[in-house]
């Protein structure tokens, strides 16, 4: 088994990978990996960089939270994109995320993941993986996409209200996994479901794969919408990533953005 990650073990780029996570960057403590992805971009980093954090001491979540990030215990990392895409194409790269760091911790754990949608990872239940993706684009063409993602994996517990909905791969799989091996599967899987989602800048080829882990299918839902919050069974996601949702009025159609979606008594 590979070691875990430390900073004399990192890799100068992740193995067998033609372009994610060649070139690394590795911090023993950083701010947050998505903002220094972001500096990267600017200073000439390449489309595929991939920046790791062993602590994140400012990590971010989504909807402006944050995300604790302690020393050694999870994976804190963020890929650099510089894709020839349409910027309103972009969110949907969140949800080919998510597949692929499902597929990343099941080869590695052996653990069943699902996905909440959007794309919170889910092992038996309970949140294990977040991730943020933020775009920098100005007039109709993108300069950088950081897909920023945290999966927990040695934590042994969790406080406040995440002891309710998170957990970690250590403790849904019964053993201690190498974060290394986890990230990377992760940039291996991420690499096969982008070169789908590119050909058509959507997720017309990957609905399938996707709803078969989404753990909304066929439940109730409620969506937060502050505006107008409404409740429906979730029946699956569009091409472009909408969630489904079929509602006493008609079905509905979703699309991420500050917009979150619990099960009718909490978290799923
Ligand atoms: C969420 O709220 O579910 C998203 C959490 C994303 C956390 C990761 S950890 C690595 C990267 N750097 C950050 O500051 N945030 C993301």
């Amino acid at each position: 088994m590979r070691a875990d990650i430390r900073s004399e073990e990192v890799p100068s780029s992740i193995p067998n990978t033609e372009w994610a996570g060649q070139e690394l960057y590795f911090f023993e403590t950083i701010g947050s990996t998505n903002t220094k992805a972001k500096e990267l971009a600017n200073e000439g980093a390449r489309h595929g960089a991939l920046i790791i954090a062993d602590e994140q001491i400012a990590g971010k979540g989504r909807s402006g939270r944050s995300w604790v990030s302690q020393k050694g215990a999870s994976i804190y990392m963020t890929l650099l994109l510089k894709p020839q895409i349409k910027p309103e194409n972009a969110p949907m790269l969140t949800l080919v995320t998510a597949m692929a760091v499902c597929d990343g911790i099941e080869s590695v754990a052996k653990i069943d993941c699902q996905i909440k949608w959007p794309n919170d990872i889910l092992a038996h239940g309970k949140k294990v993986c977040g991730i943020l993706t933020e775009m920098d684009a100005s007039r109709g063409e993108i300069h950088s996409i950081v897909i920023g993602i945290g999966i927990n994996v040695h934590n042994v517990s969790f406080s406040g209200e995440l002891s309710q909905k998170a957990t970690s791969v250590d403790l849904e799989s019964g053993k201690r996994q190498s974060r290394q091996a986890i990230m990377e599967a992760v940039m291996r899987a991420f690499e096969h479901y982008y070169a789908i989602y590119v050909q058509t800048e959507d997720m017309r080829e990957l609905v399938e794969g996707y709803c078969k882990r989404l753990i909304n299918l066929h439940q109730e839902v409620r969506v937060l919408d502050p505006k107008d919050p409404f409740s429906g069974i979730a029946i699956g996601i569009t091409p472009r990533g909408e969630l489904i949702v079929d509602t006493k009025e008609g079905t509905r159609e979703v699309s991420s953005g500050e917009v979150s979606v619990r099960g009718p008594h909490g978290y799923v």
